[in-house]
C-alpha cells in the first residue's frame, strides 16, 4: 500500500450547480478519505500560483478569471495511490473525452468549466495543498 494525499478542488461551476454532495459522495464511495475541507473564494494571487505552469498559454487569463469567479471547495484526499485514483475518478480534462462513469464524463461538458481539479503528481499535490491548508488543518 502506498498511502498518498492529494489536493482536490470542486471548481466554481461545480459549486454553483450544487454538485458538491454528488462529487463528495463519489470520492467517499470509492473508499478515499477526506482529511481536510474548506470553501474559499480564490484571489488572483493564489490563482496565479495554482496555475503557474500554464502562465503564457492562450487560456491562462480565462482560467484565472473563471477560478476566481465564485467559491470553490478545497479538499485534501487520502488513500492508497490517491493521486492516480483521484485522476482516474475525475476523468479527462476535456469532458467531451472523459469516459462515462467519471466525474467530468458524467457532469461536465466544457474544457474551461470542467467541475473539478485534482493534482496530477505527488509533488504538485504537496505544493497545491500548501497553498490552501496549513499542516494543523489536515487531520492525521
Ligand atoms: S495543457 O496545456 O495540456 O497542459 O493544459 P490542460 O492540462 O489541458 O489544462 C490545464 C488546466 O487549464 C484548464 N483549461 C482551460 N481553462 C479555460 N479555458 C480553456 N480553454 C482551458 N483549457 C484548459 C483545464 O481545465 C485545466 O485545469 P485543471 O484545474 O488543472 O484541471
Amino acid at each position: 500500500m502506498a498511502i498518498q494525499r492529494t489536493f482536490v478542488m470542486i471548481k466554481p461551476d461545480g459549486v454553483k450547480r450544487k454538485l458538491i454532495g454528488e462529487i463528495v459522495g463519489r470520492i467517499e464511495r470509492k473508499g478515499l478519505r477526506i482529511v481536510a475541507m474548506k470553501m474559499v473564494k480564490i484571489d488572483k494571487t493564489i490563482a496565479n500560483k495554482l496555475y503557474e505552469e500554464h502562465l503564457g498559454k492562450s487560456f491562462f487569463n480565462e482560467l484565472v478569471e473563471y477560478i476566481t469567479s465564485g467559491p470553490v471547495l478545497c479538499m485534501v484526499i487520502e488513500g492508497d495511490e490517491a493521486v492516480k485514483v483521484m485522476r482516474t475518478l475525475i476523468g479527462a480534462t476535456d469532458p467531451k473525452d472523459a469516459l462515462p462513469g467519471t466525474i467530468r464524463g458524467d457532469l461536465a461538458l466544457s474544457k474551461g468549466e470542467n467541475v473539478i481539479h485534482a493534482s496530477d503528481a505527488e509533488e504538485k499535490a504537496k505544493r497545491e495543498m500548501a497553498l490552501f491548508f496549513s499542516t494543523n488543518e489536515i487531520i492525521e
